[in-house]
């Protein structure tokens, strides 16, 4: 089960000063919490809340109808591309890296279980997309396209292009497209039914930054192979944990709690650092979920506050490289969130060192893992020299279970942190802003001569 640690954070570890008082702490948030928690609980099933997604650990019948249409079009695809941006290609992203082979794109395909390459076009780069089609055949490919809103402009530009790329081929594109949208709204949802594509739900009240574990995360796994049965059974067994009103028992509520104090506190930079390669893009994930779903104008009030963390991500122990200076003597205004995992699946281990190289003797032996573990533990420990603040989630392994508790707890952490703020953590209206401009000068462009 993921554990959280932020007996670093406290004065016993790094001193009074920048350290967080656990009964500080309980006298100012534990009510707060249990309120915050017992309300998203009640609102994960009513309308207009955006809590749905607390409850999609429990979805059987949408992993039948995935894993159902996931085996009937395995092996017919060379290649998978998701189309999608933001909330609805982070996640996906997170879980492909996680839990697939890290050079999966290149394996052979039998080594790769007979399911498809995978790739991400979250993004408006020409030649990166023009690069993507010098290794794609269109009658080999399918496109997953995932849109909450279904307007978005990314998503359709990428679309627009597959379509005309698929027609100047002569193949028919219809049969290469699978969509992901809202049951009703949006400009896709008609799309799909127009051209009659096979889709799946973005679920009413689940918005873009917490529908990883809808068809917007499941799909694209389910496709790769990645077990999304093992996926939400991982959220049921943590449900009661994250949910629980007491917050010493709780891992989302003390994420919570430290990392809003923090803001209060001259902290508002929360870096997220996982030890692990294979984590790494869930320290993307969590910066949107973070940063989108904290950073508001104004509170359930009504009133100007401006508040909002600043989430910086790092991976360990690359950013000991690039980062560390910098989060050891430069301002102490920051968090390091670590997440650390205890096993790997595989073991490798250094040779003897022999007496030609005896300033490396001290590695003989050590497996690589054991090495890194001990990197995190110096890093952590330069960090409580310098009185900086710093948690850790553990996870046992990176299993499809494990990594959907850590992505559900830090859903949870977002939503609580949220209440204790006094924003609604569910709406953008910064994003939607910028999107309706954009939309805007483009429709007015289409109607100058250019
Ligand atoms: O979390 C959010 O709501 C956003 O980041 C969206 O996911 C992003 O803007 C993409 O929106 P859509 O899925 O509607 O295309």
């Amino acid at each position: 089960m993921l554990q959280l640690d932020w007996s670093a954070a406290t004065p016993a570890a790094i001193g009074a000063t920048h350290g967080f008082d656990p009964t500080h702490l309980s006298e100012k948030y534990a009510q707060p919490l249990a309120q915050a928690v017992e309300q998203l609980v009640a609102n994960a099933t009513k309308t207009g809340a955006w809590s749905r997604w607390l409850t999609l650990g429990n979805q059987p019948q949408l992993v039948a109808a995935i894993n159902a249409y996931a085996a009937s079009v395995k092996g017919k695809y060379q290649d998978v591309v998701l189309v999608g941006i933001g909330g609805s290609s982070l996640g996906p992203k997170a879980l492909f890296q996680a839990l697939r082979h890290p050079q999966w794109n290149l394996l052979s395909k039998e080594a790769r279980g007979g399911y498809p390459r995978f790739h991400v076009v979250d993004h408006m780069d020409t030649d990166c997309l023009e690069g993507l089609w010098d290794i794609l055949t269109p009658a080999e490919t399918l496109f997953v396209v995932v849109s909450k809103s279904g307007t978005t402009i990314e998503p359709m530009s990428a679309m627009l292009d597959m379509m005309a790329r698929y027609q100047a081929a002569g193949v028919d594109w219809t049969k290469h497209m699978v969509m992901v949208t809202d049951p009703v709204k949006g400009l896709f949802r008609p799309f799909a039914q127009q051209h009659n594509l096979p889709t799946f739900e973005v679920p009413d009240d689940v918005g873009g930054r917490f529908s990883v574990f809808c068809a917007v995360g499941l799909l694209p796994a389910a496709l790769v192979g990645i077990d999304i049965a093992e996926l939400l059974a991982g959220i049921q067994a943590i449900y009661p944990t994250v949910t629980n009103p007491d917050w010493t028992k709780n891992p989302a509520a003390q994420g919570a709690a430290v990392l809003v104090e923090a803001m209060g506190c001259g902290k508002p930079i929360h870096v997220f650092m996982p030890y692990s390669r294979q984590l790494a893009l869930v320290a993307d994930w969590f910066t949107q979920l973070w940063a989108e779903s904290l950073g508001k104008a104004t509170n359930l009030k009504g009133e100007t506050v401006h508040v909002g963390p600043t989430p910086t991500k790092a991976v360990g122990p690359e950013d000991q490289h690039s980062q560390l200076q910098l989060l050891t003597e430069g301002p102490n205004d920051k968090v390091i969130v670590f997440v650390d995992v205890e096993k790997t699946a595989h073991t490798i281990t250094l040779p003897t060192v022999n007496d030609d190289f005896a300033p490396m003797k001290y590695l003989t032996g050590a497996t690589i893992h054991h090495v890194q573990a001990e990197e995190l533990i110096g890093t952590r420990g330069s960090l409580k020299d310098s009185q900086r603040p710093t948690m850790t989630y553990t996870l046992p392994a990176v299993t499809p279970a494990n990594v959907a508790q850590l992505l559900f707890t830090l859903e949870v952490q977002t939503a609580l942190a949220g209440s204790l703020l006094g924003i609604d953590p569910f709406d953008q209206p910064g994003v939607e802003a910028g999107k309706k401009i954009t939309q805007q000068n483009l429709a007015a462009r289409q109607l100058q001569p250019v």
